[in-house]
């Protein structure tokens, strides 16, 4: 079993068809130690009591800095012996203390075609520019803002009548079968 820990910021519904695809025995060789979330309102939070995995909250708002924050999150991934991070929509920049630790061995999940529109709001940017096809990435973690090398992509297309709800829910789908398929792939 390889250990892993899943990081949230919100709502959490990437967390929850990882761990379903768990249950459902596709992903086999994984044990999630710990839902991680920056947020205490984060919905991930009630999925994650749900499913009985261990939640951490760590509030920057806490720490000195963001190496402190950091540098507590690592403490508890090294007491779980975790040895790859998942990112499901936390919403923080990773900053050099994770990275050290887990470059190579963190991925995150990102609701575009990258390298087109990273960050924030990536599906109104795409509507916003009139575009005609979206998906979604997965993607090593590097010190930039959704800039890692790519592993695997979906794409949908976009259309006339779609509004940021729409489209949302058709790159969600495309997630739900991407990130554990990926996560099959590549953790081992
Ligand atoms: C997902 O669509 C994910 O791709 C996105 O946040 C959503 C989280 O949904 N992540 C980013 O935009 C990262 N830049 P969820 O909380 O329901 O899994």
């Amino acid at each position: 079993m390889t250990k892993v820990a899943i990081f949230a910021s919100g709502n959490g519904s990437n967390y929850e068809k990882i761990m379903e695809h768990i249950q459902a025995g596709f992903l086999d060789h994984i044990e999630v130690t710990g839902l991680y979330t920056d947020k205490r309102s984060a919905f991930a939070i009630e999925r994650a009591r749900r499913f009985d995995t261990p939640v951490h909250v760590y509030e920057l708002r806490a720490f000195d800095d963001k190496a402190a924050y950091e540098t507590a999150i690592l403490e508890q991934l090294k007491r779980d012996g975790v040895e790859w991070v998942i990112l499901a929509g936390y919403m923080k920049l990773v900053g050099s203390t994770l990275l050290d630790a887990y470059e190579g061995k963190m991925i995150n999940i990102h609701p575009s075609i990258l390298p087109s529109f990273p960050g924030v709001n990536a599906v109104g940017q795409a509507l916003d520019y009139g575009c005609r096809v979206s998906g979604a990435t997965v993607h090593y973690v590097d010190s930039g803002m959704d800039t890692g090398k790519i592993i695997d992509q979906m794409s949908c297309p976009i259309y006339e009548e779609d509004t940021e709800e729409t489209l949302q829910l058709r790159i969600q789908n495309l997630e739900y079968e991407l990130y554990p398929r990926v996560i099959k792939k590549i953790i081992r």
